[in-house]
């Protein structure tokens, strides 16, 4: 891909990567992906982002279109995860008066990348950098989706840099949105759901920022750069990231083989529902993931019961630990119980890794042998009274 002029002193250097399957590992790309990074030129020069390694000959011979390598003052970095820092070395190499410029918490990532000397400004929210004859505006966009990630905003063409904010993975024969044949918008959800969704309540609280920006186009990091139309993108995500949970939800999931992890979950949703919380039960065997993470999302709490097999928890309840970090559930209250034969280890297993997860755990596990004794049921009570205040 050439550079593409998108304003008269804008211009589109990325590149495209249209072999690309799976994203970060784990994120298939049936349409490969972009890595966008822009050139602005003032009286003094600016470049937002470089590109993954392997694609560094490209970007900089792009750059090299618009202006000599030697001449770019700035180097804005909204975010180090390398298919957007990859190339810093090099053109750190290559243009001898560069500044880097990023957040405060993306100083030490920048220090990590380059691995030696550079001049690196760090900015906060609202700090402004004049090129002369146009102005680059910062506003810090922490967790969306790492901890370094901010966004800026060039009000003389009113064109928003947003990062991994409001991408998707196509990469396409055009830059424009309303160019790209496929379905953008299904692309730009997917995007959300694998990407944004676990941090929705950082980007709940980040996305006032925008709000009193006039933007007419969006300059994303990966994908199609957003002209039609683009606050709607802004708007989807302010829906998606919503705050949806019910105050009284307490969702009690279980996976039972004998039916005595299944007497236990009923008694606690019972209980719970008697003290005022409002307890629902779901069978871990026959829910499927999307309905989970709907009720972690909507839940004020998860209470989550296990048998042990074999010295540990069976598939779906490990299916069901496996969706959180998909989630936003960060300090998500949680319990966990279950009834076993002789070692008892799975509510244990569970439970540590929740609070690895760093969901606020209710201290110790409830467990019951085999068919629960009037002496268990008893203690079963008392846990369930703790856990309506624990959850109230
Ligand atoms: Fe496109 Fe978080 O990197």
């Amino acid at each position: 891909m050439s550079a593409i002029q998108i304003t008269p002193n804008v211009f589109a250097v990325g590149v495209k990567d249209p072999e690309l399957r799976i994203f970060d590992i784990v994120m298939p790309t049936e349409f490969g992906t972009t890595y966008n990074a822009y050139l602005i030129k003032g009286e003094k020069v600016a470049l937002i982002d470089t590109v993954k390694a392997g694609f560094t000959v490209d970007y900089l011979a792009n750059i090299e279109q618009i202006v000599p390598l030697r001449s770019v003052d700035y180097l804005i970095i909204n975010h180090t995860e390398p298919d957007h820092s990859g190339s810093i070395t090099e053109l750190l190499s290559r243009s001898p008066k560069l500044q880097l410029v990023c957040s405060g918490a993306a100083l030490p990532f920048v220090k990590n990348v380059i691995n030696g000397e550079a001049e690196i400004m760090t900015v906060k929210d609202d700090a402004v950098i004049d090129l002369g004859g146009k102005q680059l505006i910062f506003k810090m966009m922490p967790y969306m989706h790492w901890p370094d990630t901010m966004m800026d905003y060039l009000p003389e063409d009113k064109i928003l840099f947003s990062c991994d904010g409001f991408a998707a993975h196509i990469c396409g024969e055009s830059i424009w949105d309303n160019e790209e044949p496929r379905d953008l918008m299904h692309e730009f959800k997917y995007y959300y759901d694998a990407i944004m969704r676990p941090f929705s309540g950082y980007i709940r609280r980040n996305l006032p920022k925008l709000d009193a920006l006039d933007i007419a186009m969006i300059g994303t990091s990966h994908g199609p750069i957003l002209r039609k139309n683009p606050l709607q993108y802004i708007d989807l995500y302010k829906e998606w990231t919503a705050d949806r949970v019910k105050t009284k939800r307490v969702i009690v999931f279980f996976a039972s083989n004998y039916g005595n992890t299944k007497q236990l979950a009923e008694i606690i949703a019972r209980d719970l529902t008697n003290d005022g919380l409002v307890a629902e039960l779901v069978d871990l065997t026959i829910c499927p993931a999307d309905m989970a993470r709907e009720f972690i999302e909507t839940s004020a709490g998860v209470v989550i019961g296990t048998p042990t097999f074999n010295g540990d928890a069976p598939k779906p309840v490990w299916d069901l630990v496996g969706l959180f970090p998909t989630v936003y559930s960060i300090g998500k209250k949680a319990a966990v119980f279950g009834s076993y034969g002789w070692g008892g280890e799975g509510a244990k297993l569970v439970a540590d890794r929740l609070s690895g997860m760093k969901l606020k755990l209710y201290p110790e596990p409830y467990r019951a042998r085999l068919v629960p004794s009037d002496e268990e049921l008893s203690e079963l009570s008392k846990f369930t009274a703790e856990l309506a205040k624990f959850f109230g």
